[in-house]
């Protein structure tokens, strides 16, 4: 019952897609942090071998980059193949990558559209049945293996912007998590979803000048999300306290749609 055993996850094996930055390299530092070994992906090369380079030497942990282009078949298959010729088994998986697409109603592009669904939908479904085999590996009843799939309070609430693709994939996202949280608990594999509300990252900061002023104070809790936030929440479902939920979309957002449900104007 003790804190340090409940809520231990060190010597587990992560991935960690997006891992970056934003969202994804808050979880990434927080496994780090407590020990977990972390693969990271995301397209920009540089980018991610600088930050997995940063998040080892600041948490003397081993974080691993593979470049690698999520949104389509050939990318998810060879970053699984890279990830089997590496590894034996993997711990957690965290379906964190995502994209959001906004355009006007009138002109909203299929481009758009197919970017958002293929990774934020298509690519989570294919990225977790190729690795199911090796999230199995290691699996039992006592230590499950975790998938965490990073959906948005926009699948909840009914966004304000003009993104229309990207709430209907985060509400796809919620759904497919109870349907793959249906089939994996039989093997033992526990999958749930995290619905953040706002945090500091490049997709947010882009629709509001990376200015956060409005959103905080419009936010129940007077801030946006911090890495310790999302950082914790993960950590909870991926350890023994967060063994026994399965199948659950829990927002992370200050209150938001706990607080404000479907009222636009707290957006
Ligand atoms: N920030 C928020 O307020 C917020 C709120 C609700 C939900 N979310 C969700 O949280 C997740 C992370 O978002 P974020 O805000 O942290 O966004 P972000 O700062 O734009 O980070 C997105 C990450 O995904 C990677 N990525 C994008 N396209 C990819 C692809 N095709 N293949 C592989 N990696 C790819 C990016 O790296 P590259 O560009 O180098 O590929 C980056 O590492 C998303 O699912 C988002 O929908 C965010």
């Amino acid at each position: 019952m003790k804190i340090s055993e409940l809520f231990n996850v060190s010597g587990k094996v992560a991935i960690v897609t997006g891992g970056s930055r934003g969202i994804g390299e808050m979880i990434a530092a927080g496994f780090l942090a407590n020990g977990v070994k972390v693969y990271v992906t995301a397209r920009k090369e540089a980018a991610l071998i600088e930050k997995a380079r940063e998040l080892s030497e600041k948490y003397e942990c081993e974080c691993i980059p593979v470049p690698c282009d999520l949104s389509t078949m050939e990318g998810m298959t060879s970053f699984v193949n890279y990830i089997e010729s590496n590894e034996e088994h993997i711990d957690f998986l965290i379906n964190n990558a995502g994209a959001s697409w906004g355009e006007p109603y009138a002109e909203y592009s299929e481009k758009g559209w197919d970017k958002v669904m293929d990774l934020n939908v298509k690519s989570i479904f294919y990225l977790t049945q190729k690795l199911t085999p090796i999230l199995k590996i290691k699996a039992s009843i006592e230590d499950p293996s975790r998938v965490i799939n990073i959906g948005s309070i926009d699948g909840l609430n009914v966004p304000a912007l003009e993104s229309y693709a990207y709430g209907a994939s985060k509400a796809a996202v919620h759904h497919l998590t109870r349907v793959q949280a249906r089939r994996l608990v039989g093997d033992n594999i526990l999958v749930n979803a995290i619905a953040p509300g706002p945090y500091e990252s490049m997709m947010l900061g882009a629709a509001v000048n990376h200015d956060y002023s409005l959103i905080e104070s419009r936010n129940p809790r007077k801030r946006i999300g911090s890495p310790e936030d999302i950082a914790g929440l993960t950590i909870f479902l991926c350890s023994r306290a967060g063994a026994y939920t399965v199948g659950e979309v829990i927002t992370s957002d200050g209150g938001l749609v706990g607080t404000a449900g479907h009222d636009l104007s707290q957006l």
